[in-house]
């Protein structure tokens, strides 16, 4: 069942039943060695699925859950290998929707559960967008409205020799450096720590290129292009620039906040609604390269792969 998050909708099966987890691969035709994580009630059952744990896994999950932080730490013996993908680490976090969190609250266990998108799609942030990907293949999903964040969580090795993130997302490495007390790292290229980060990901149809406000501009402005922007220098480049042939007055421009927060919160429903479109080509104004946009750049890089 797909069941809302405050970063993204998603499908959910109980941790500690192999069977009912082996059914989301099935359903979202992932690969077996992608791991999963393991959703909790509260911060008490990190015990049931981790060993060794570090005080710094408590400081923070008393600081950022429920809310968009996974940490990843060695797993217990007797955690499902389906569920980690036949690793020795286990990923938990405690989700902060109300709905999610009163589920777990109830069953008092963990539940396992991927973004709910076909593997590599884009991740749904609305409840209609995970019936789109998932529709016929999953019993329900839950409308919890549309996600507070709409970027998946920040995930942080604690395993490495020092703490490093391996997903950037909603909690901010500065945010997590100011709770451990020292440096955070943040390795570019981690494909084998964390499998679901493939150089291809959370793509839309719909081929997508990123482009420079200046650069909009020089080319005519077509009516099977989508355009997702974000400054106000884009909007008024693509107000003035000629329009070919083709458009007779249609354009498909989406506008996104300057703020990283609210452009991550809107950036999959608006890659989602463009591509309903059956546009040639979505262009998307490139974002400022600052930290604050780590998240926002990470996913558009790897949708434009
Ligand atoms: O915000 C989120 O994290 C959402 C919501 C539903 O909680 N979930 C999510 O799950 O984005 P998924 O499966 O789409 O991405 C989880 C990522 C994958 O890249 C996976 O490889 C990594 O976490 N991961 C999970 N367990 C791991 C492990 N034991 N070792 C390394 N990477 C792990
Ligand atoms: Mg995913």
């Amino acid at each position: 069942m797909a069941l809302p998050t405050e970063t993204v909708y998603g499908l959910a099966a109980l941790a500690d039943d192999p069977a009912a987890v082996e059914k989301i691969f099935v359903a979202k035709r992932r690969p077996v060695d992608h791991p999963l994580i393991v959703h909790l009630p509260s911060a008490d059952h990190m015990s049931a699925w981790a060993e060794e744990i570090p005080d710094t896994a408590y400081r923070l999950a008393e600081q950022f859950w429920p809310g968009p932080l996974t940490l990843l730490l060695k797993k217990k013996a007797d955690v499902a290998s389906i569920v980690t993908g036949g690793k020795e680490t286990v990923a938990v976090r405690v989700p902060s929707h109300p709905l999610f969190l009163s589920i777990l609250q109830r069953l008092d266990k963990g539940l396992a559960a991927p973004s709910a998108n076909l593997y590599k799609q884009l991740s749904p942030t609305t409840a209609e967008q995970a019936l789109q990907s998932l529709s016929g293949r999953i019993a329900a999903v839950l409308d919890g409205g549309p996600c507070e964040f709409g970027l998946e969580s920040t995930i942080l090795n604690l395993i490495a020799e020092s703490p490093e993130i391996l997903r950037a997302g909603p909690v901010s490495r500065g945010r997590i450096e100011s709770v451990i007390g020292g440096p955070v790292h943040m390795p570019i290229s981690h494909d084998v720590a964390v499998p679901g980060n493939v150089e291809s990901h959370y793509q839309p149809k719909t081929p997508l290129q990123m482009m420079a406000a200046e650069q909009m501009a020089t080319n005519s402005i077509n009516s099977r292009s989508g355009y997702l922007v974000w400054s106000s220098k884009a909007v008024s480049m693509l107000d003035g620039a000629p329009l070919d042939g083709t458009t007779n007055g249609t354009t498909h421009i989406r506008q996104l906040s300057e703020d990283p927060l609210l452009y991550g919160r809107d950036l999959y429903r608006s890659l989602y609604e463009l591509d309903q479109l059956d546009l040639d080509c979505i262009i998307v104004e490139t974002p400022p390269g600052s930290e604050i946009w780590m998240a926002v750049n990470d996913r558009l890089r790897r949708a434009a792969n």
